[in-house]
């Protein structure tokens, strides 16, 4: 299954869910394949990927293939970025068929996965549509405030858009909250929020506010090889779990 992790708010947790969901798939015994589909970098940077590596941005040039792009972490595969994916954005948009480049760049390996998680950028971008585009389903992180109300509200006209003009597979199957501190009103106010007005399930699973997972990416490896016994190694297994029995 192909899996974007989306929100048009930056800072809602799509980096760190990509990274600690895609190892959590892994110790559940899955095959997994996280791409870094952002030209920030972030998840190469949080699982200590040299940033001179080969990338998604060769594989878009035709430079390489994506069997030479591919580094092995924490038992998964990825595909790093490097800072010429923001080049790469913009020569997408005079591109022959350019909602379908990394789809084509896909096909050949998506098989062979269980699991491939796209870590997509905040902005309105072709990258996004890209992901959308081969994505069986999207996931979307969301902060429990009313910000990221309107970051959903955005994303979730994206995602519809894409289905009715170039997916019609793709399935927004849900949203998790993250950095969650439940107990707050206002944690509560937003779930009941989003439950009232829209029609995404949100997983039962939170990850919790929890500093390990702050202090995982300054050494370069995810929450679960960080801080194993942590309340956010145990919230992304648990995420894991819920989301292996649901069908996209
Ligand atoms: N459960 C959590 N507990 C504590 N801190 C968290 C938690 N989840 C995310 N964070 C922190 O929130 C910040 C933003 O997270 P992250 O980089 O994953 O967001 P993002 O949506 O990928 O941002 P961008 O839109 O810029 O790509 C990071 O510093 C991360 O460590
Ligand atoms: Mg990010």
């Amino acid at each position: 299954m192909i899996i974007s992790i989306v929100n048009h708010k930056g800072g809602t947790g799509k980096t760190t869910t990509v990274v600690n969901l895609g190892v959590a798939f892994g110790a559940l015994g899955k095959k997994v394949l996280l791409i870094d589909l952002d030209p920030q970098g972030n998840l190469s940077y949080s699982l200590d990927i040299p940033s001179d590596s080969v990338g998604i941005s060769e594989v878009f040039t035709g430079e390489k293939n994506i069997q030479e792009s591919i580094i092995q972490k924490e038992g998964i595969d990825i595909i790093p970025s490097n800072m010429f994916l923001a080049d790469i954005e913009l020569s997408l948009q005079s591109a022959e068929d350019r909602t379908n480049v990394l789809k084509k760049i896909l096909d050949p390996i998506a098989n062979e996965y269980d699991y491939v998680l796209i870590d997509c950028p905040p902005s309105r971008s072709l990258l996004i549509i890209n992901a959308l585009v081969v994505s069986d389903a999207a996931i979307s992180t969301v902060l429990l405030d009313v910000l990221s109300i309107q970051g959903l509200n955005h994303i979730y006209r994206t995602i519809a858009e894409v289905k009715s003009a170039f997916n019609s597979k793709l399935n927004f199957i849900g949203i998790v909250a993250v950095n969650a501190d439940i107990r707050k009103k206002i944690s509560k106010e937003v779930i009941d929020f989003i439950t009232d007005n829209f029609d995404i399930p949100i997983f039962n699973t939170y990850i919790r506010s929890n500093v390990k997972i702050t202090e995982a990416p300054s050494h370069g490896e995810s929450v679960l090889g960080y801080a194993p016994t942590s309340n956010g190694a145990k919230d992304y297994l648990a995420l894991a779990k819920e989301l292996i029995n649901v069908k996209a």
